[in-house]
């Protein structure tokens, strides 16, 4: 049982005596998989949040504070020594990352390394941004010398699936810019946070970096009712992000970096190679059991193939192999959520009493916290797996003969993040790909939706996001460009 009873306020580890949540593990050494109890984390409340956030008000100093002021050497340096020291901790963290939320040994690996590699590429890039800010321009007589500064103190709250490195990629670029931070770990993914707290407290200002432990609602909400946050920076649901800008005074000219809400189809089309189609919707679905806001959470397939990629398809599923998350070739892991299998297992009552069924043999089957992927056929406009976002196990597809039907759901949908259109004739597929560009903000050819490689930009239409993300991008969503302008040269 591991007991975290400090939290990073004003520079300092704080000891806390008070209330306590408890952590589970989505596994255990058992065969039950049942959670079990992994540990305590600080309940904090209003007061310390509000010391936390003055402690970040302070450091920034309205832009005349140590961090903002910086020289770019010396904040290079400082993110240069957290990134040294967080890799020392790769082990806790990894393990924490499996027992936590179930991540797969080389996921809960790809996400430590991954994130490690963000944060040089960040370096790298705000390299790159100062040294074009070195450069003088000159219009109608003026010269202009553009940089890019710091937005100010921003409330940085991730999601539990990459409780780390989705985090990680507002946290950093937040910081690298020179703005000053309140984070909150996600309620699950909140221990693995630990080991790394002296790292920030050695690296960064006192105040730069603050970490807070507690319930979202007792936190946030005095958090952003003061009016002294200048960004809003979360990757989890719109609910939540609609909720927090509400709360903000000025909630419609906050300024906000969010990464929502997904529903991104597949399109198998009738030319595709079928074993490419059925291999990439297997990862796109199924990785970290379809926790994934990039997941493909709808598989469309034309009805000239339909019967044979269900075929396949569902073979490939019951394949997949469940168990812990260190166990080799294990893709299937209990789920951190434990409400989840209960969801899941109301989409697909709902889907069969419309008409649909389950393809494989083992769909739908519980075992404690984990329900094995159902594939679910023929799933119709009125079923609740059409609409609502399933994030976990659970896969519709959907047939279909004319491509004006997808592209038409597409359109009206609420979200508008990725897609993956599976074909092999350039003739089809180029005039296609024009109008899924206009839906979505990345079009797959022939592989599952992803957000990588982290330099390429990651957003999303409608309510899929607001802001981009990638190293480039999320430097510049977390500064605002400014210049010393001049006569002379
Ligand atoms: O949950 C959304 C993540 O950004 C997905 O990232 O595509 O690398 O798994 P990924």
């Amino acid at each position: 049982i591991y007991h975290q009873n400090t939290y990073l306020s004003g520079g300092e580890l704080k000891h806390w005596e008070g209330d306590t949540a408890e952590v589970y593990s989505t596994i255990s050494s058992t065969e039950k998989y049942r959670p079990t109890l992994l540990g305590t984390v600080p309940q904090l409340g209003e007061e310390e949040a509000m010391d936390s956030l003055n402690s970040a008000v302070s450091a920034y100093d309205n832009g005349k504070g140590l961090w903002p002021t910086m020289k770019v050497v010396d904040r290079i340096a400082c993110m240069e020594k957290f990134v040294k020291q967080m890799k020392t901790k790769r082990d806790e963290v990894v393990k924490f990352i499996m027992w936590e939320i179930g991540k797969n040994l080389p996921d809960a690996e790809k996400e430590f390394d991954r994130t490690v590699d963000y944060i040089y590429d960040t370096i790298e890039d705000y390299k790159q941004l100062d040294r074009d800010s070195a450069k003088f321009q000159k219009n109608s007589g003026v010269y202009a010398h553009i940089r890019r500064g710091p937005l100010g103190v921003v409330l940085c709250l991730g999601p539990y699936n990459y409780p780390l490195n989705e985090t990680f990629t507002l946290l950093i670029p937040a910081l690298m810019m020179g703005n000053t931070v309140i984070f909150k770990p996600a309620k699950l993914g909140v221990l693995l946070i630990s080991p790394l707290l002296e790292a920030f407290q050695n690296s960064f200002p006192k105040g730069v970096v603050n970490v807070i432990y507690g319930r979202g609602r007792v936190l946030a909400t005095p958090i952003m009712k003061s009016g002294k946050v200048d960004v809003l920076a979360l990757i989890g649901n719109s609910k939540s992000a609609n909720a927090l800008q509400a709360q903000h005074p000025k909630g419609n000219r906050l300024r906000m970096v969010l990464g929502l809400e997904a529903k991104n189809p597949a399109i198998v089309l009738p030319d595709a190679d079928l074993d490419l189609a059925v291999e990439e919707c297997i990862t796109g679905t199924l990785s970290f059991n379809g926790q994934r806001c990039t997941a493909l959470k709808v598989v469309y397939v034309h009805e000239s193939v339909v019967e044979e990629f269900n075929r396949r398809f569902s073979y490939k599923v019951d394949q997949l192999k469940f168990g812990n998350p260190w166990e080799p070739g294990v893709k299937l892991t209990p789920l951190p959520e434990v409400e989840k299998p209960a969801f899941i297992q109301e989409l697909i009552d709902d889907a069969l009493a419309k008409g649909a069924k389950i393809l494989n043999d083992k769909g739908g089957k519980l075992t404690e916290n984990f329900i094995f992927p159902a594939v679910l056929y023929p799933v119709s406009k009125d079923m609740r797996v059409f609409k609502e976002e399933q994030f976990g196990p659970v896969i519709p597809v959907v047939p279909f003969s004319d491509i004006d039907e997808p592209l038409d759901d597409m359109a009206r949908s609420d979200y508008g993040q990725q897609v993956s259109l599976f074909g092999k004739n350039v003739q089809t597929l180029s005039p296609l790909i024009d109008t899924l560009v206009n839906l979505v903000c990345r079009v797959n050819l022939n592989s599952s939706c992803q957000r990588g490689p982290d330099v390429y930009p990651f957003t999303g239409r409608k309510d899929s996001a607001f802001g981009t993300l990638s190293v480039h991008d999320a430097l510049r969503s977390f500064s605002i460009r400014t210049f010393v302008a001049s006569k002379d040269n």
